[in-house]
């Protein structure tokens, strides 16, 4: 992984109501780190603030990354601060683009379901298989007009695009009809709050898993249960070992006995804390391995995922 990079805020956009567009260019002019769509850079904010957004822009530009960030009401400072504190001009430490929600790029078609702020990687997406000649569908489901963002952009795209604001329709959308009215091979992409993805989750239920793609905004699961057993962890490179109790993660395990592990979101949202495991079966409490990957036990999120079995042997 290549190193934090410094970037110059070279332009904030107010897109929506309570949507910022970031716009972040090397101070020098140098091209950026590439990225596909769906991948997600780390903004360093001031307070050791760490926060993850998905790049909304066109793949293919190397001279700049945009992100956008939905002002959130409960706000643990994050989108506070992006809203109120940033100007243009500002620098800013940022992590390479990374990607755990990529799309399959033979597909024969995309249906992509957004929620609200969810649209930021789909939009990449979506400019993604224009320039690709892709077949694809959008729905696009939000609370109001007013907080949708990239809707300019969108109508060009005509029926291609199913926008559901809530406010209008008078309730919730329809997801179990729209999904079962798509082809067998098409792949999805769902990125929004919880209660979108677990809809869609359950309706996708008859597609194979491997066609049905999420991007975890919060949690999928609780990082701990009152029945949470204590473990052990070997370290195969160092030679060392330590007991995890019940009430802590392996992460705070290891920084308590002051060793450094890349960490970021600390929730299981982000991938940046995956470790290799050599022995033993994780109890995987994450919201980014797939269920095909979660089976193969190879690698885990040490935030949040815990042990089944006595003694774990991490590549650490
Ligand atoms: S720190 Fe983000 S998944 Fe563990």
């Amino acid at each position: 992984m290549p190193d934090e990079l410094n970037l110059q805020i070279t332009d904030l956009m107010a897109e929506a109501k309570g949507v910022m567009v970031i716009e972040l260019r090397s101070p020098t002019g140098e091209a950026l780190p590439p990225f596909k769509p769906g991948a997600h850079i780390e903004l360093h904010l001031p307070g050791d603030i760490v926060r993850q957004y998905s790049l909304c822009n066109d793949a293919r530009e190397d001279h700049r990354y945009c992100v956008g960030v939905g002002l959130s009401p409960v706000s643990r400072g994050g989108s506070r601060h992006v809203h109120q504190s940033l100007r243009v001009g500002d620098t800013l430490k940022v992590s390479p683009p990374r990607n755990h929600f990529p799309l399959e790029e033979d597909a024969p078609g995309f249906v992509f379901f957004a929620g609200g702020i969810g649209i930021t990687p789909v939009w990449s997406m979506i400019q993604w298989c224009e320039a690709n000649k892709r077949s694809w569908h959008l729905f696009y489901l939000v609370r109001s007009r007013q907080r949708a963002a990239f809707l300019e952009e969108l109508k060009v795209f005509g029926n291609r695009v199913t926008l559901h604001a809530d406010d209008e329709a008078g309730g919730v959308f329809d997801i179990a009809s729209a999904i079962n009215q798509q082809p067998s091979n098409v792949h999805f992409y769902t990125c929004g709050p919880t209660p979108l993805m677990l809809a869609v989750e359950a309706a996708a239920a008859g597609f194979p898993e491997e066609q049905v793609h999420f991007e975890w905004f919060t949690p999928k699961e609780p990082k701990s249960t009152a029945t949470d057993k204590g473990f052990n962890i070997q370290l195969a490179r160092s030679g060392k070992s330590f007991g995890v109790p019940a009430d802590k993660s392996i992460l705070q395990v290891l920084e308590d006995n002051g060793l450094r592990v890349e960490s970021s979101c600390r929730e299981g949202t982000c991938a940046s804390c995956e470790i290799c495991v050599l022995e033993g079966t994780p109890d995987h409490r994450d919201s980014v391995l797939t269920a095909a990957e979660r089976k193969k036990n190879d690698v885990m999120m040490i935030c949040v995922s815990r042990s089944l079995s006595e003694t774990l042997v991490l590549d650490l």
